[in-house]
């Protein structure tokens, strides 16, 4: 009940299910009894200012509670809001303080590792997911598990890298050129050489050609 994409809010899915509890109720009703394993929902802050005004996210814990699912994520941005703006962490705080038979999970905004530590003492949450940050510095859950984790250059080119390569052995090389164009600009941040690597990026439309690329970055 996250997701704000419009080619999935407009068939009623992802995060327009929060327009409508009573269908969001009896999606996760079915879920819970259909399967053994532990069911978990990842919601936003409501589908608009208005509903997040209301607080009506209270609805829907209470809904969860009943129903019986076994954690849940709160991604504190509005649909609306798509990406903009923060995710109002105070959200979090206020739905552990509701209290639940599940642990509560934040999401929204862990960039470094310091905002995940800073997540958990400022909402007392028991899990912190992180999204984007991860996509910038693949090293980051190693860095909030060890402050202080330090991560070079090199290590960047060499993730990025087992990446390129792995796309290529796991997909089509149609299909790892896309990924790899997507992922190639979101972990060569922060590399020596990387902006322009970038740039190459939409050039390119070879992948081994680009895993060559990233390789050269090494002696920048
Ligand atoms: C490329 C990308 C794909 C995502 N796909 C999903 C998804 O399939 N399901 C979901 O619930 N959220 C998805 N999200 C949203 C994230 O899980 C997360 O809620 C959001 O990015 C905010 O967290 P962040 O600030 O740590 O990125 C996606 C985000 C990104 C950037």
């Amino acid at each position: 009940m996250g997701c704000p994409a419009s080619n999935v809010t407009k068939g009623g899915a992802g995060s327009a299910l929060l327009r409508d509890i009573r269908l969001a109720e009896a999606c996760v009703k079915a879920m819970v009894k259909a399967v053994k394993i532990p069911v978990t929902v990842k919601m936003r802050a409501g589908w608009d200012a208005s509903q997040h005004q209301r607080e009506e996210y209270r609805d829907f814990l209470k809904m969860f509670e009943a129903v019986g699912i076994q954690g849940l994520t709160i991604h504190p941005r509005t649909r609306a809001q798509q990406y903009e703006g923060h995710a109002d962490w105070s959200l979090i705080a206020r739905a552990v303080e509701v209290g639940s038979s599940f642990p509560i999970i934040g999401n929204g905004d862990v960039i470094e590792a310091e905002d995940a530590h800073r997540m958990v003492r400022e909402t007392g949450c028991h899990g912190v997911m992180i999204g984007r940050g991860a996509l910038y510095n693949p090293f980051l859950f190693r860095q909030v598990m060890e402050p202080g984790f330090l991560v070079t250059p090199g290590m960047r080119i060499d993730i990025t890298l087992r990446f390129f390569r792995l796309l290529l052995d796991l997909l089509e090389e149609r299909e790892a050129l896309h990924k790899i164009k997507k992922i190639g600009a979101w972990f060569t941040k922060g590399i020596p050489g990387g902006a322009k690597f970038r740039q190459r990026l939409n050039e390119r439309n070879d992948p081994h050609e680009l895993i060559r690329e990233i390789e050269a970055l090494r002696n920048t």
